[in-house]
């Protein structure tokens, strides 16, 4: 990786909080913010001292009691590294044709709107956007083995993907293709009424019980790199979700 003090931030000399905690407390918000991942290696414990221009024992007492806390693992003879559990912490950031899959069924979209388009003063405000923003405006009715699921409203900034019309079947497989497939998000889910619009999509009828999943997803860095409204036919979607105790 790059210089670990560039990715997570240096230290503060002149800070009355001892080097160790401040150290432990970067690495951690790290973690939870997607900056460092499952998996990724730390430098070794000498280049990690160097790069903070912190002493070796500094750097010891800050990793051992991650170490001791489960968020980072030692591994014998090749180094110390993110801890897997924090996957299992979070739920899976799948998307909808990943979803549809690991239940055994065929996804399939159909485009309501697939445009270059310009963020409107109402996004700018809600989603704290820069004003005149280009943007693609997504609207698909996403189906499993045929049967309409969803009404997905999505936008994207256009930088992220060159040509619009590399999105095809999958979003996030676009995405991940560019590097940029959402590291962290926030997911809202709450009890709508079906407006006439999405009920006739759906195959339903006007005001049945649907489902809204909001979700606004951001990149390793902390870019916005989707917000996306999914209204679901509220009888035909269930959550699963792993918890543990
Ligand atoms: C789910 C998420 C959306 C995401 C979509 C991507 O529906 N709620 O936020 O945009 O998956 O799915 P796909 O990659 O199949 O287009």
């Amino acid at each position: 990786m790059d210089n670990i003090a560039n990715v997570i931030g240096a230290l503060n000399d002149a800070s009355r909080e001892p080097l160790y905690k401040q150290l432990q407390k970067k690495l951690r918000s790290a973690i939870e913010n997607g900056l460092l991942s499952p998996e990724d290696p730390l430098p070794a414990e000498r280049d990690m001292a160097e790069a903070f221009g912190v002493s070796r024992i500094t750097i010891r007492k800050a990793l051992e009691e991650l170490v001791r806390e489960g968020l980072l693992t030692r591994r014998q003879g090749s180094g110390t590294f993110v801890a897997n559990r924090v996957e299992k912490n979070f739920s899976h950031l799948t998307s909808f044709s990943e979803d549809m899959r690991s239940r055994g069924l065929t996804p399939s979209s159909k485009w309501l709107e697939k445009v270059e388009s310009v963020v409107t003063p109402e996004e700018v405000m809600s989603y704290g956007l820069s004003p005149g923003m280009k943007i693609y405006r997504l609207s698909r009715l996403r189906f499993a083995d045929g049967e309409p699921m969803s009404v997905e409203y999505t936008i994207i900034p256009a930088h992220c993907i060159p040509d619009i019309e590399n999105i095809d079947s999958s979003l996030y497989e676009a995405l991940s293709k560019e590097g940029l497939r959402p590291a962290r998000a926030l997911q809202r889910l709450r009890a709508v009424l079906l407006s006439k619009e999405q009920a006739d999509l759906l195959k339903a009828a006007v005001n049945d019980p649907g489902l809204l999943v909001e979700r606004r997803g951001f990149t390793k860095d902390g870019r916005i790199i989707e917000i996306a409204q999914s209204f679901y036919r509220g009888d035909t979607y269930d959550f699963v979700a792993e918890l543990s105790g």
